[in-house]
């Protein structure tokens, strides 16, 4: 009998062993190609950075990455996260930036039972009516940067705005959010423009907004577009007439030298002087690590994304494989991000404070929050 307990408790303890010496694979779909690979990279910086910062190991797993290159195309989304989930058998995906992918990427995490980290996609749905037990975002939905924005435009004195994005999940629901705050303030949306993504034509678009002449203009674009939208509107002479009150997606990382952008308006959970001891760490730790880049709301979403994984492998000592414990760990944990700590709202998604930045050279400088611990209304989830 007590032989039979020493054999079980050394197999048991070999076992654990051998379970810690397996690498956990970390599945990393993001965009290498198109208009937001310099999103993708970011991430991918953020997120090595978290893990380098620990030795390489998360609880004291060696992590392994496999990287996809999605090329923000949604149509091609789910066989891309099926290859990840049923051919390369990663322990966790991660990604990615585009909504319409990231949407496709939850069902087939949904249908496989695999865990999946957001580090950007905004689509409400995610912690919405489609949220899950094995979906967390690191990042926002996009009913909360239009929500604050709304909140910041109303209180500048803007009272009749105009709107203009991409048609597509990100873009219709930035929107519908910024609205949302803005008409509760007694604001009143005039014409909403829109073109397909990933289209970059803007000068019809311009010309229509400066015949209407509205208060203001919101808008939603990001990555390479965004900082072509900024020079054609600076160019149209409309800068100063009609002032931008934007998603804060509209100046990261995207304020190049050369192109006066002072002076534009935008709301985020990120602003480059954030700060904080931690921020400040964040930055130069990043700086070093990355030939002196500086980085920005997609490096402060990968490091976070990392963070969370983290928090969820703490709680199980590693155990990846204990998928309620990781779960209970990530929904518990208390992330303490370079953007100010957040915590898991129900439904997954961050409840995070949103700063008021105004663009000042290539930096985006906080005067201070416009809304704090702001938590999506989680429209339709059943885990509230
Ligand atoms: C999105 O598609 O959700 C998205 C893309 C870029 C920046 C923000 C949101």
């Amino acid at each position: 009998m007590k032989k039979t307990l020493a054999t079980g408790a050394i197999l048991a303890l070999l076992s654990a062993q051998s379970l810690m010496a397996d690498k956990i694979k970390v599945g990393l779909m993001l965009p290498y190609s198109g208009t937001f690979t310099a999103l993708g990279v970011n991430i991918e910086n953020g997120f090595r950075l978290f893990v380098n910062e620990q030795g390489g190991k998360l609880a004291g797993r060696e992590i392994e990455f496999i990287k996809l290159d999605d090329e923000s195309d949604p149509a091609k989304a789910a066989d891309n996260a099926t290859r990840l989930s049923q051919k390369d058998k990663v322990d966790v995906m991660v990604g990615t930036v585009h909504s319409g992918v990231a949407l496709a990427m939850a069902k087939v995490a949904k249908d496989n039972n695999n865990l999946l980290i957001i580090p950007n996609a905004g689509a409400d749905a995610l912690t919405g009516a489609l949220c899950d037990k094995n979906i967390f975002r690191a990042s926002f939905s996009n009913w909360q940067p239009g929500y604050a924005t709304g909140l910041m435009a109303a209180q500048k004195g803007a009272k009749k705005m105009m709107t203009l994005t991409w048609k597509y999940a990100a873009g219709d629901e930035t929107v519908a959010g910024f609205k949302e705050a803005f008409t509760s303030k007694g604001g009143q949306v005039v014409k909403e423009l829109s073109l397909p993504f990933p289209q970059v034509d803007f000068a019809p678009l311009i010309t229509e907004i400066a015949n209407t002449k509205p208060d203001a203009l919101f808008v939603f674009f990001s990555g390479g577009a965004a900082t072509k939208f900024l020079k054609d509107y600076i160019d149209a002479g409309l800068k100063d007439k009609i002032p931008l009150y934007a998603s804060g997606f509209l100046t990261e990382g995207a304020l190049v030298e050369g192109v006066n952008t002072d002076g534009i308006y935008t709301t985020l959970h990120y602003a480059d002087n954030v700060d904080t001891p931690k921020d400040k760490a964040f930055e130069a730790s990043y700086k070093k690590a990355y030939n002196n880049a500086i980085p920005d709301v997609f490096s402060v979403q990968g490091y976070d994304a990392a963070q969370l994984l983290n928090a969820g492998l703490v709680a199980v000592k590693g155990d990846i494989s204990n998928r309620a414990g990781v779960v209970k760990g990530m929904e518990d944990a208390k992330i303490a991000s370079p953007r100010g700590e957040f915590t898991m709202s129900k439904a997954h998604n961050p409840i995070q404070d949103f700063y008021i930045r105004k663009a000042k050279g290539t930096k985006n400088i906080s005067e201070g929050t416009i809304v704090k611990a702001l938590a999506d209304p989680a429209r339709g989830c059943t885990m509230q």
